[in-house]
């Protein structure tokens, strides 16, 4: 039970409604007891005396009770609703707002199916708790009403009862259990069936090019499968035994019926406190029942919320220092740059400069860390050892957002939000003119995109566009943004030499009097750079202008003859 205190944090700010909810819930919970009570008066001295008077009376207090009882419920059950999804839409907030937050390779660690899971289903699990925690207090003050009747009308009997039914009702107990293990087997199953649906859908035209229906099938009617006898294994043993359980409980029950008939015949009791016992009886199993939920309820929302905390406890990025960066004055210098992601170093004792306004390409073979090196000026990742200078000052002591805000990123894989073409230049400079945004999508060649259809969607992840459309999308973006650095990541890889050309002008808009960082795969795409940087095996090989590079007949050179030889 200390574990309701996780709770504790997020209920904090609704203190009053619980309070009044908790209230209500009291004085509900008295009602069932006191009906009870009534039950005597109505055999023993109204029907058996025939007091008509009285029977009425006793009629319109029942009502009365009840219908204070309708209102009470009501209210604290809206209460706890209310509560309730009140506390998902802080947790759920509190998370996003942690994701946005969080250090890239914490995010990296996990899927998105996890983080989504987090945020829906284990949220969603504490919102069902909340309300029943109510219960709790509820079904516990019923059934000591209903015990404090029964006994009241009879405590010899109630003694009786009291060690005769748990009897009855233990191996129902140890049966729960053993279900519940069941139970959640067969969620898991259920929840790696549907991660294997949304992978199918997710990857149908790979299944379908590598003919890989018949794996597929085979996969999943294997789960399905195991699905089937999963709830067979559970249905066996509930039906199976739950008749023997009921029959285990109707000894206890006849044997107090009994005893208690038995009583009324000798005179030891009257019918009226006879009847009143058994209704009391047979009214506690309602609660029973629901505070028994109520605790499953709470056990799974724990454990939801300590896989909430576990997400919250993510590193933030770290937000850099208190310097305000104002955009490139001077220039960039990388010294004795070194990183990794784990144990292999990927760059090593990296040394350059930029100075403002040149063009620095970066070239070196797939996945030797050229999106990596400018991953550290964008403060995506930290270097682990050597300095990067932003106009002679160490990048550290500027804040990482006022650095970012001053470069104009193209990425590799160009990333589009699912909404309209515009929303997603807008991302650019949020306050954008509708004529500045025009205007972008003009120079990126994609104002047939922005113009004849006002509001084009591009679908998730922006699928409806072709390679060539989002990355042009992307380089709008970064013209709208007009920052002083742009970094361009093989912004033009995925254009046919015929659109490249298209916009080889709006990327030498983007370039004009800025400082860039060109990453191309195409030689022709560097010519014109004030200096290459070539890669090789995470070290600077070479560095120099395009003539004197393919003079040196050295790396650089080997990658242009490739590349000729190539076409
Ligand atoms: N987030 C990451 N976590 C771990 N390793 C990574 C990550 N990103 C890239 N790498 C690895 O670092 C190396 C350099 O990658 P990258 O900089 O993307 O190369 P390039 O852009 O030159 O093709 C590769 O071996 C790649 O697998
Ligand atoms: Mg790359």
């Amino acid at each position: 039970m200390t574990k309701i205190k996780v709770f504790h944090k997020l209920l904090k700010p609704y203190f009053s409604k619980i309070l009044i909810a908790g209230i209500s819930a009291l004085l509900v919970s008295a009602v069932p007891g006191s009906t009870v009570l009534l039950i005597k008066p109505v055999i023993d001295r109204a029907i058996l005396e025939k007091n008509l008077n009285l029977l009425k009376v006793i009629a319109l207090a029942v009502l009365a009770l009840y219908f204070v009882k309708g209102v009470l419920r009501f209210l604290h059950s809206y209460l706890m609703v209310f509560v309730a999804q009140s506390v998902g839409r802080d947790l759920r907030n509190k998370i996003y707002s942690h994701l946005l937050k969080v250090e890239l390779s914490e995010v990296e660690k996990k899927t998105s199916g996890e983080i989504n899971a987090l945020i829906l289903n284990d949220v969603g699990r504490i919102e069902i708790a909340i309300p029943s925690l109510i219960l709790l207090i509820r079904e516990p003050f019923t059934l000591i009403g209903l015990m404090t009747s029964a006994f009241m009308m009879n405590w010899k009997l109630s003694i009786f009862a009291g060690v005769i039914i748990p009897i009855g009702l233990l191996p129902m107990v140890k049966i729960t259990g053993i279900l519940k293990t069941y139970g959640k087997t067969i969620q898991e199953n259920i929840g790696r069936i549907s991660s294997l649906i949304n992978e199918t859908v997710g990857g149908i035209k790979v299944i379908r090019s590598f003919l890989s229906e018949n794996f597929m099938k085979k996969r999943f009617s294997k789960l399905n499968e195991t699905i089937v006898k999963g709830f067979l294994r559970y249905a066996l043993l509930q039906e199976g035994l739950s008749p023997f359980m009921e029959l285990l409980g109707a000894i206890g029950v006849a044997l107090v019926i009994f005893y208690g008939g038995y009583q009324v015949i000798r005179g030891e009791t009257t019918p009226g406190s006879f009847l009143a016992f058994i209704t009391a009886c047979g009214l506690m199993y309602e609660p029973f029942k629901r505070l028994n939920a109520s605790l499953t309820l709470l056990q799974h929302s724990f454990a939801s919320y300590e896989r909430i905390e576990n997400l919250l406890r993510w590193k933030e990025e770290d937000e850099g220092g208190k310097l305000e960066f104002k955009g490139l004055k001077k220039g960039i210098k990388f010294e004795g740059v070194s990183f990794s992601y784990g144990e292999e170093e990927i760059l090593k004792d990296i040394t350059f400069e930029a100075k403002c306004g040149e063009k620095i390409a970066i070239v070196g073979q797939t996945g030797v860390g050229k999106t990596t090196l400018i991953s550290l000026l964008l403060r995506f990742y930290r270097e682990k050892s050597g300095r990067i200078l932003l106009d002679g000052e160490d990048i550290n002591k500027f804040s990482v957002s006022s650095v970012r805000r001053h470069i104009s990123f193209v990425p590799q894989e160009p990333f589009l939000f699912d909404g309209s073409v515009i929303e997603n230049i807008r991302t650019g400079k949020e306050d954008a003119k509708d004529e500045e945004i025009i205007e972008a999508s003009e120079k990126a060649d994609i104002k047939h995109l922005v113009q004849n259809q006002k509001e084009l969607l591009v679908g998730e992840r922006g699928e409806i566009l072709s390679g060539g459309e989002r990355q042009r999308v992307a380089i709008a973006r970064a013209l709208l943004k007009d920052a002083s650095i742009v970094i361009l990541d093989e912004a033009t890889s995925s254009l046919d030499t015929e659109t490249e050309k298209r916009i080889e002008n709006a990327i030498k808009e983007l370039m004009r009097g800025k400082t860039v960082f060109i990453i191309a795969h195409r030689l022709s795409t560097v010519k014109n750079a004030d200096r290459i940087i070539v890669l090789k095996d995470g070290r600077i090989a070479e560095q120099g202008r395009y003539e004197e590079l393919l003079r040196l007949r050295g790396e650089f050179y080997r990658i242009y003859r490739e590349q000729i030889e190539g076409y």
